[in-house]
C-alpha cells in the first residue's frame, strides 16, 4: 500500500465548511470524492445532501431554498431534508412523484465548523463516534484564529508536515519557537503522539505579553514542551501552557487537502482577568479574535508551496527514493495505512 494514494478511513467526522459559511442560500462542498450540498432551513438547522439533482444529474448547489425545501436550478424540483423529491412544478394530475430519493448525510454544527460523517452509520451509533473535541473555541480564556489551508495534495504530506517539527527552518519570521528537537514519541490504535523540546520565543503571562506580537526584542527566549498530536483524522499541537493549534482535515480527493487550521493563545495566566464579568470577558475574546491572523496566514502560504511541490515531485519521479530520519514521520504514515485496512474491513465499496 502507498501512502500517497491512501484511501481515508470514513468512519470519523470530518469538516467540510466553517458555520459562517452556511446561510440559506446553498453551498456545494467536496469530502473525498463526494459532492455535498450544505444548507440551513428557516429554523437554522444545518443539512447536507448529496449535491446532485436525480433528474438531470445537476448541482443543487446551484438552486436555492425555498420554504425549507431545496429546489433545483434547472426544472424547479424540490427535495426536503431527508433528499426525498417532494415537489415538481409541472407534475399532471395523472402523474406520480418520482422515487428518486438522493443521499442525506449525518450533519452537525459545533465550535464553529460542520462537522458530517458519511461512513457507515451503524458504526457511528455502536461505536459512539463523536467529533474532535476543541473547548478552547468557546472558553473565555482562549482567542482563536482560523487560517484555511488548500493544498494540491495527498492529505499524507500536509499531517507528516504538521507533524514534523524540525521544518521550523522554513518559517524563521513566523514561528513562535525554534530549536525542535525530538523527546518521545508514541502510538496507539488512534493517535500518534510525538514530544519535542523548543524554545519559544512567547511567554503570555503578563498583559503587555501580546506587544511581543509586535516587537521581537520583547520575546524572552526559553525551553517549552512541544506536543504533536496525530489524533487520526485531525490534528492538536501545544506550546507549553500559552498555544494550541488544531488541524481540522477535510480531503478532497488523492491530490487535493483542505483543512482549517485554528491557532489559540491562552489567557490563562491572567487570574485578574477571569474575576471580571462574564461579557466583558467574552467582549475581550471577540475583540482579540483573529490576533494571531498574519502569523498563521504566513505559515500555511509557506507550508503550501513546500507541500505542493512534494506531490509534485512524487508524480514526476515515482521511482526515487525518500531519504527520512525523523521516527515520527513512519509511524504517522504507519497510522494512515491502518486506519484505511480498519475502514475496508468495515465499508463495502
Ligand atoms: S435537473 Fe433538477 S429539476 Fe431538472
Ligand atoms: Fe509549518
Amino acid at each position: 500500500m502507498n501512502v500517497r494514494t491512501c484511501e481515508i478511513n470514513l468512519n470519523h467526522w470530518y469538516v467540510v465548511a466553517r458555520s459562517v459559511e452556511v446561510t440559506n442560500k446553498p453551498l456545494g462542498v467536496q469530502l473525498w470524492y463526494h459532492s455535498i450540498v450544505l444548507y440551513r432551513d428557516n429554523e437554522g438547522e444545518i443539512h447536507g445532501l448529496e449535491d446532485r439533482c436525480p433528474h438531470r444529474q445537476v448541482k443543487l448547489s446551484d438552486g436555492q431554498v425555498f420554504e425549507n425545501f431545496l429546489e433545483c436550478p434547472y426544472h424547479g424540483w424540490q427535495f426536503n431534508s431527508k433528499g426525498i423529491c417532494t415537489f415538481i412544478p409541472y407534475l399532471s394530475e395523472n402523474q406520480r412523484l418520482p422515487n428518486c430519493q438522493i443521499v442525506s448525510y449525518t450533519v452537525q454544527e459545533l465550535d464553529g465548523f460542520i462537522w458530517i460523517f458519511i461512513g457507515d452509520e451503524n458504526l457511528l451509533f455502536s461505536h459512539n463516534i463523536q467529533p474532535m473535541n476543541i473547548p478552547e473555541w468557546k472558553h473565555l480564556n482562549y482567542i482563536g484564529t482560523v487560517s484555511v489551508i488548500d493544498c494540491q495534495a495527498h492529505f499524507s504530506f500536509l499531517i507528516e508536515n504538521l507533524m514534523d517539527m524540525y521544518h521550523g527552518h522554513l518559517h524563521n519570521n513566523y514561528q513562535p519557537w525554534t530549536g525542535a528537537k525530538l523527546r518521545e514519541l508514541s502510538d496507539n490504535e488512534e493517535e500518534v503522539t510525538a514530544i519535542y523540546e523548543a524554545q519559544s520565543y512567547y511567554k503570555i503571562d503578563k498583559i503587555w505579553s501580546i506587544s511581543q506580537l509586535f516587537f521581537p526584542q520583547l520575546r524572552p527566549l526559553h525551553t517549552e514542551q512541544l506536543t504533536v498530536n496525530y489524533i487520526y483524522p485531525h490534528w492538536r499541537s501545544t506550546l507549553g501552557q500559552d498555544f494550541t493549534i488544531y488541524c481540522l482535515f477535510c480531503p478532497i480527493n488523492k491530490t487535493h487537502t483542505r483543512a482549517y487550521l485554528i491557532h489559540f493563545t491562552s489567557l490563562n495566566a491572567f487570574e485578574r482577568l477571569h474575576k471580571l464579568p462574564q461579557w466583558f470577558r467574552q467582549f475581550i475574546k471577540e475583540q482579540l479574535w483573529g490576533t494571531a491572523q498574519t502569523m498563521l496566514d504566513g505559515l500555511v502560504e509557506q507550508d503550501i508551496i513546500m507541500i505542493e511541490q512534494e506531490q509534485q515531485a512524487y508524480n514526476q519521479q515515482l521511482r526515487k527514493p525518500s531519504y527520512e530520519i525523523n521516527p515520527t514521520i513512519p509511524a504517522v504514515q504507519k497510522m494512515i495505512k491502518k486506519q484505511v485496512n480498519k475502514e475496508s474491513l468495515t465499508i463495502e465499496r
